[in-house]
Formats: C-alpha cells, sequence, structure tokens
C-alpha cells in the first residue's frame, strides 16, 4: 500500500494567491528574484553583507552638503586615471628610442587612443585640482582635528603621491617639452637640502638622464605609486568609515550658546 507523503514545510510551500493574482511570473519579477538569490547564495557563504552594510549604512551628520562629494570625485578621478592607464601600457614602449613613436601610434593609429590618451592627460590635472579643493573642504571644515588626526596625515602622503604622479607621467610621452621640462623637475629635486642629490640621483637612475631614467619613471608611474595610492585610500575610507565625517563649523555653533559641542 502507498503511504501519504509527508506535508511541505511552511517555508516550501507555496504562497496562497492574492484575489485577482495571475498565474503568470513577470520576466522581470524572475529576473529579480534570481538576483536575489545569487545574493544570499555568495552571502550564505562569504558573509560580505555585513561589512558592506557597515561601509554603506551610516549616519551622516546634519548640514553634509555638496562640499562633501569632493573626496568621492577624487577617487573617481584616480580610478579613471587606473582604467586608463592599463590601456595605454598595452600600447606604451619605455625605451628611448621607441617611447615618442609609441605615443604618436595611440594617437594618430590605435582605435579610440586619441580620446583615452586625452582622457588620462586631463584626468591627470582634474585629480590634482579635485584633491586640492578635497584637502581645502577638510582643512576648513576642521577635520583634521581629533580624532582625525591620522587621516590628514594619511591623505598629505596621498597629495604627494598624486603630485609624484603627475610628475612621472609627464616625462613619458619623452618629446622635447617633457624631456627638458623632466630634467628641469629632477635639478630643483637635487637643490633640496641633504637628501637633495641622492633624490635626483635615485630619480635619474646615475649620474647621467637617460634610458634607465626613463623606464625608472615608468615603473615609479604605472607599479609603485598607484599601488601606494591604492593601499592608502584603503585606510583613508577605513578611517572615514569608523569615525564618520565631520560637521560643518557653523552648525557645530548652533544651539550650543556659542559654546562648541565635542563630538565623540
Ligand atoms: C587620492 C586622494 C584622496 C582620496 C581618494 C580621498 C577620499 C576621501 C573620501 C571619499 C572621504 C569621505 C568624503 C569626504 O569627506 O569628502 C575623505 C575624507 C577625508 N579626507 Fe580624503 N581623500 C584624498 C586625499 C586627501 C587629502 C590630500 C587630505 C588632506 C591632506 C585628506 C583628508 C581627509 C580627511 C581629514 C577626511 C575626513 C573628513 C571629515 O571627517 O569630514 N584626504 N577622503
Amino acid at each position: 500500500m502507498k503511504l501519504p507523503l509527508p506535508p511541505l514545510p511552511a517555508a516550501l510551500q507555496p504562497k496562497p494567491k492574492r484575489p485577482g493574482e495571475s498565474e503568470h511570473v513577470k520576466p522581470v519579477e524572475q529576473l529579480k528574484e534570481a538576483g536575489i538569490a545569487t545574493v544570499d547564495w555568495i552571502d550564505e557563504r562569504t558573509s560580505l553583507s555585513q561589512p558592506t552594510r557597515w561601509i554603506m549604512f551610516r549616519k551622516i551628520p546634519k548640514g553634509t552638503n555638496w562640499f562633501y562629494t569632493l573626496g568621492s570625485a577624487t577617487l573617481f578621478a584616480f580610478l579613471s586615471q587606473a582604467v586608463t592607464g592599463v590601456f595605454l601600457a598595452m600600447y606604451y614602449d619605455p625605451s628611448v628610442t621607441n617611447a615618442y613613436e609609441s605615443t604618436r601610434h595611440i594617437t594618430n593609429d590605435v582605435f579610440l587612443g586619441e580620446f583615452v590618451r586625452g582622457m588620462h592627460k586631463w584626468g591627470s590635472t582634474v585629480m590634482v585640482i579635485l584633491v586640492c579643493l578635497h584637502m581645502a573642504r577638510t582643512f576648513f571644515f576642521g577635520a583634521y582635528k581629533y580624532p582625525r588626526e591620522l587621516n590628514w596625515v594619511i591623505g598629505v602622503v596621498l597629495l604627494i603621491l598624486t603630485f609624484v604622479m603627475s610628475f612621472t607621467g609627464y616625462l613619458l610621452p619623452f618629446d622635447q617639452r617633457s624631456y627638458w621640462a623632466t630634467i628641469v623637475g629632477v635639478n630643483i629635486n637635487g637643490t633640496g637640502p641633504l637628501a637633495g642629490p641622492f633624490l635626483s640621483d635615485f630619480l635619474r637612475g646615475g649620474a647621467e638622464f637617460g634610458s634607465t631614467t626613463l623606464s625608472r619613471f615608468y615603473s615609479i608611474h604605472m607599479l609603485l605609486i598607484p599601488g601606494a595610492i591604492f593601499a592608502l585610500i584603503g585606510a583613508h575610507l577605513y578611517l572615514v568609515t569608523k569615525l564618520g565625517t565631520t560637521a560643518p563649523p557653523w552648525l557645530k555653533a548652533e544651539g550650543s550658546d556659542g559654546l562648541r559641542e565635542e563630538r565623540v
């Protein structure tokens, strides 16, 4: 004799239909369900939703305004530089005989080469402007004070590294302008007290400006500094998430009879 099947657990039983609900599930709904199921599958195995929620859902102070987007704008400029830089590196040749020719080839022959090179060139200027504006915002809003001093110091290193990126990138097209401008820049570095002469020797890769200088600038520009910037941005954003952002200074004074309230 065939025994009756045990009832399904409640969670697996189909939901009762609402009045007027049709049998047919829309493809969009199916797609949404598939998306949710995939995310759930990954989350069950990695618990990645916890750190994501920690980063994404934070309390932000009253009065947060457009000036607070300058840090994210700088981050976007950096990412754009990283992506366009990867494509340029596919065609660029860092040798004294071929560097100029390879950049000319990128501009004139490669599909979208002029566009990508232009984005990288203008993007570098945009990043420098944005990082300075972001620093000015944090300075004028007093965000460098306790407990954010370490984040300010990390920011200063990021600022210097951004300048080093511009300086080392300028030589890479290896045309007359970039060649002579870099010689001037390296010589200026050499005038610094104590470390100056060592620094200019290090940048040149010896006493003479030549092929070692170009490959040295290239490796600093596309490996060393981007790696350091990437790691420091990670530390910078960790501290922003942990400490929260500073309220605008004019709001702090409000409602406290002229006395500033300390934020913990
Ligand atoms: C690659 C360069 C940089 C990136 C990508 C970056 C990114 C960010 C982001 C996304 C934030 C949070 C949102 C905001 O307040 O705008 C932030 C906050 C902050 N940044 Fe930067 N930053 C950079 C450079 C700098 C520099 C040069 C300084 C100063 C010397 C600095 C100091 C700070 C401080 C103190 C905060 C906390 C702001 C607050 O508490 O209100 N950052 N940064």
